[in-house]
C-alpha cells in the first residue's frame, strides 16, 4: 500500500487508505470529516428482491434499456404508468421524510428499497447496467448518480434522492433535492430556483410544442438567476424501459425540434448549478460531481402529454411533490 501524502488531492484519498496525518489511522476514521467535497464511503451489501417480484430485464443482465420503445404509449402502458408513477411519489416522500444530519445514505437507500419490494415493486436502478444499489442520492457537488454509502448526512448538506421503481411491468422515475439540517440562503436558493425550473418547463408541455421550448424556459430561468445548467444529463423516454431514445435537453438546443404528442411520456430533470454547468465522473465510472465542486440539485418527474395539456405521473398520493408540505426539508418552508 502505498501511504498517501499531504500532496494527494483529498477526493482522491479512499477510506481505508492510512490518513495522510501520519496518525496510522484510517482516512475515513481520522480526517476525512474536515473536507468539504463529497467523499465516497463504504458500501454495504448487495439488497435482494423477493423471487415474487416481476424484475425488469436489466435485473438479471446487468444491461440496459431497450431503446427502441415507441414514445406514444398506450392507452394499457398509460394506465399501468400511473399506478406505478404514483408509488415513485409515494416512495420518494417517504424517503425524503427520513432525511436528517447523522443518517446515512446507504440508511436511505435501504428504507427505498424495502418500501419499494413492500409495495410489490422491483426498484429500477438495482442493477441497471451495473449500479450496485436501489436509489440514487446525489450530496452537495454531486450532480447526480451518487451511490448510497456509509456516509452520513451533515448538517448543512443538500442531498437530492432519485427514486425509480418498476411494478406492472413500467417504470416511473421521480427525484427531489432536500435540505439538511440548517442550510445556508444560497443553496436555499439553488433548490427553490431547480424546482421552479422544473415547474415551469412541466407547465410548457402540451401538444404541438417543440421540445426545444422545455429547455428554453429552464435554461433562462436559471441564468436569470445567475445559474447555470448541466449539458451531459438529459430527460428521457421511460415505459416498459428505463430510458428510451428521446432526448430532453434542459438547455435551449434548437435542434429539438420534435414536437410533443398526446400519449407521449418522458421526464424533465434538471440539474441546475451555482457556479460551473460542467461535470466530471469519479472513478466509480457512476458519480458525477461539478469541475469546481461548487453545489448542483435536481428535480424530476415522468409527464404524459395529455390531449389538451400535462399530467403529472409522478405526484405522490395527496396529489402534491414529494418534498412539499411543511416537512423541515420543504424547499418552499424556507422561503
Ligand atoms: N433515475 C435516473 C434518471 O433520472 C437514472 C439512474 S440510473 C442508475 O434517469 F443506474 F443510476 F440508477
Ligand atoms: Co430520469
Ligand atoms: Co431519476
Amino acid at each position: 500500500m502505498t501511504a498517501t501524502d499531504i500532496y494527494t488531492p483529498l477526493s482522491k484519498i479512499r477510506p481505508n487508505d492510512p490518513c495522510f496525518c501520519g496518525s496510522g489511522q484510517k482516512f475515513k476514521r481520522c480526517h476525512r470529516s474536515t473536507t468539504d467535497r463529497v467523499v465516497a464511503g463504504d458500501l454495504s451489501p448487495r439488497r435482494e428482491v423477493p423471487a415474487s417480484i416481476e424484475r425488469p430485464p436489466w435485473a438479471e443482465s446487468g444491461g440496459g434499456s431497450d431503446r427502441n420503445e415507441p414514445d406514444v404509449k398506450s392507452a394499457d402502458v398509460i394506465d399501468r404508468m400511473r399506478r406505478t408513477g404514483r408509488l415513485a411519489g409515494d416512495v420518494l416522500a417517504a424517503v425524503g421524510a427520513a432525511v436528517a444530519p447523522g443518517v446515512t445514505t446507504d440508511e436511505l437507500d435501504e428504507l427505498c428499497h424495502r418500501l419499494s419490494v413492500e409495495a410489490g415493486a422491483y426498484p429500477s436502478p438495482l442493477n441497471y447496467n451495473g449500479y450496485k444499489k436501489s436509489l440514487c442520492t446525489s450530496v452537495n457537488e454531486v450532480v447526480c448518480h451518487g451511490i448510497p454509502d456509509s456516509r452520513a448526512l451533515r448538517d448543512g448538506d443538500i442531498v437530492n434522492l432519485d427514486v425509480t421503481v418498476f411494478r406492472e411491468g413500467v417504470n416511473g422515475d421521480t427525484n427531489a433535492t432536500f435540505l439538511v439540517g440548517t442550510v445556508d440562503p444560497e443553496s436555499q436558493r439553488l433548490v427553490r430556483v431547480t424546482r421552479e425550473c422544473l415547474s415551469m418547463a412541466i407547465d410548457q408541455v402540451r401538444p404541438g410544442q417543440p421540445i426545444s421550448e422545455l429547455g428554453r424556459v429552464i435554461e433562462s430561468h436559471a441564468e436569470a438567476n445567475g445559474f447555470g445548467v448541466v449539458q451531459q444529463f438529459v430527460g428521457h423516454g421511460i415505459g416498459e424501459t428505463f430510458h428510451t431514445a428521446l432526448a430532453i435537453p434542459h438547455y435551449y438546443e434548437p435542434k429539438a425540434t420534435r414536437r410533443l404528442e398526446p400519449g407521449m411520456v418522458f421526464t424533465i430533470e434538471p440539474m441546475i448549478t451555482v457556479g460551473d454547468w460542467r461535470a466530471r465522473m469519479w472513478d466509480d465510472d457512476w458519480t458525477a460531481v461539478t469541475v469546481d465542486g461548487k453545489r448542483t440539485a435536481q428535480f424530476e418527474h415522468t409527464l404524459l402529454v395529455t390531449d389538451d395539456g400535462v399530467e403529472i405521473l409522478t405526484l405522490r398520493s395527496d396529489g402534491l411533490w414529494s418534498g412539499d408540505g411543511g416537512q423541515p426539508t420543504d424547499p418552499l418552508a424556507h422561503g
